[in-house]
């Protein structure tokens, strides 16, 4: 079994992606536990519906950011994980964390990168006035969404897209690479070069 933490912050669309085309569809992907810092956050009810096991870790009870990643680096090295998936997770993560967990970090971000990194990431598309953005999925290093890039898609920028409509646009390409890109870790068919580029294996 191909054993998966997801890590969220808020709505869950994208976790709900993973449930619906992995966990509930292949037999041998499974979500293990859902983590999340947010306590409202609807991504905790998505999990809660399918049995998956949810872990709410509350920030403000933790010193610092150390501390915070020392709890969640033990629920994943308890749950036997094989790779964490960042789905919406707005917090960075420590070094420490990164370096313990090193090519088993995925994040799915809503632009081009190496383009508009970071927060909004369809607003800075928007107001840079570029014509094609999209989504990355990339594995993650000590950068705030600079590490390897794993798969892609573009979406096209209208001229008359809010930041809205074009978000909406580029989270049905989200909900689409984020499962095929698991789908081709599990089955060992991303291959990480020296370079550091992704080679993905027919
Ligand atoms: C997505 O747009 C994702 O790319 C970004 O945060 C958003 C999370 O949406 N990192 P959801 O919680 O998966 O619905």
């Amino acid at each position: 079994m191909f054993n998966l933490a997801v890590l969220v912050s808020g709505r869950g669309s994208n976790l709900q992606s993973i449930i619906d085309k992995l966990h509930l569809k292949d037999k041998n992907i499974e979500i293990k536990c859902v983590i999340c810092n947010k306590k409202d956050a609807f991504a905790l009810k998505r999990a809660k519906k399918h049995g998956i096991k949810v872990y709410f870790i509350d920030e403000r009870r933790y010193n610092d950011k150390k501390e915070y990643d020392k709890k969640i680096i033990k629920v994943i090295t308890n749950n036997e994980i094989d790779l964490i998936i960042l789905a919406g997770y707005m917090k960075v993560l420590t070094p420490t964390f990164v370096k313990k967990f090193k090519n088993k970090i995925v994040n799915i971000h809503p632009s081009l990168l190496p383009a508009f990194p970071g927060l909004n990431a369809q607003k800075q598309a928007l107001d840079y006035g570029v014509k094609v953005s999209g989504c990355t999925v990339h594995f993650v290093d000590e950068g705030v969404d600079t590490g390897p890039i794993i798969k892609q898609k573009a979406v096209e920028v209208k001229s008359d897209d809010t930041e809205k409509s074009l978000a909406k646009r580029i989270l049905n390409y989200e909900h689409q690479i984020l499962p095929e890109v698991i789908e081709l870790i599990s089955k060992k068919k991303v291959v990480l070069k020296k370079d550091n580029t992704v080679r993905i294996k027919e």
